[in-house]
């Protein structure tokens, strides 16, 4: 069932900057209100992570998603790991964080063709459950009904130095400089593509989550959706 038969589902989108922290406030935001962290980026890694693996050069848009039809790719729910992806009954979540799989995953997300695959995909993730829906492109493209939408945005050092604890944190090394270096130009492709640039809906709520507690944050979205939800 795709989203624009499926319109009772609740849909709340969190877009946003590579490293802005979209994650971790899409996963609290969901927690509270009950519905499921729908982590679009991690198809992306998918595809970036498999085309690499099959030796595809990045730039062949026609060959990475005749690869992905070979797969089972599905977004789920670890109770631990919180948002995950099982690739063909295997579990991936940190070895899909690493740098050269972030980079390949920015490459790969320019093809049509590889967005194309994945969009039935995200629109038939956790249904009918409501979805907190991550990604560049949630708000714009794949759930343009959705009844609220956010663009989560951050000073660039800070997403560097969050990205780097995250990459400390799984075991991997990095330095501060190569990565924030890595996020700029991440960021710069991924908004100038043709296909599905990132950047904010029109009705989208711009957070700035460069200084402001996890918490706080999560609860003025809370508010924001709750208020939506009441008409206000
Ligand atoms: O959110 P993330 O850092 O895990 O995303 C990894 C890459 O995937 C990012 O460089 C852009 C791409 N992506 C995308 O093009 N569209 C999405 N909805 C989500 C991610």
């Amino acid at each position: 069932m795709g989203q624009r038969e499926g319109m009772s589902r609740q849909v709340v989108t969190v877009d946003g900057l590579g490293a802005s922290g979209k994650s971790a406030l899409a996963r609290h935001l969901a927690e509270r209100l009950g519905y499921a962290h729908l982590n679009s980026g991690l198809l992306y890694r998918s595809a970036g992570f498999l085309a690499h693996r099959a030796g595809i050069p990045l730039d062949d848009g026609t060959r990475i998603a005749a690869e992905l039809k070979q797969h089972s790719i599905i977004l789920q729910h670890d109770p631990v790991l919180g948002a995950i992806v099982v690739i063909n009954d295997k579990p991936y979540e940190a070895e899909l964080m690493a740098r050269d799989i972030s980079e390949a995953a920015s490459q790969v997300a320019k093809h049509a063709q590889v967005r194309e695959h994945f969009l039935g995909i995200q629109r038939d993730a956790f249904a009918p459950m409501g979805v907190v829906a991550e990604g560049r492109d949630m708000g714009t493209v794949v759930f343009p009904e959705a009844a609220v939408k956010f663009f989560v945005e951050a000073r660039l050092d800070v997403r560097a130095k969050r990205r780097f604890e995250q990459l400390l944190s799984k075991g991997q090394g990095a330095d501060l400089e190569s990565i924030s270096h890595e996020l700029a130009e991440r960021d710069n492709r991924d908004a100038t593509r043709s296909t599905a640039p990132m950047k904010p809906a029109q009705d989208a709520v711009i957070i700035d989550n460069s200084d402001t507690p996890l918490e706080q944050t999560v609860d003025r979205m809370l508010d924001i959706v709750t208020s939506h939800a009441k008409g206000n």
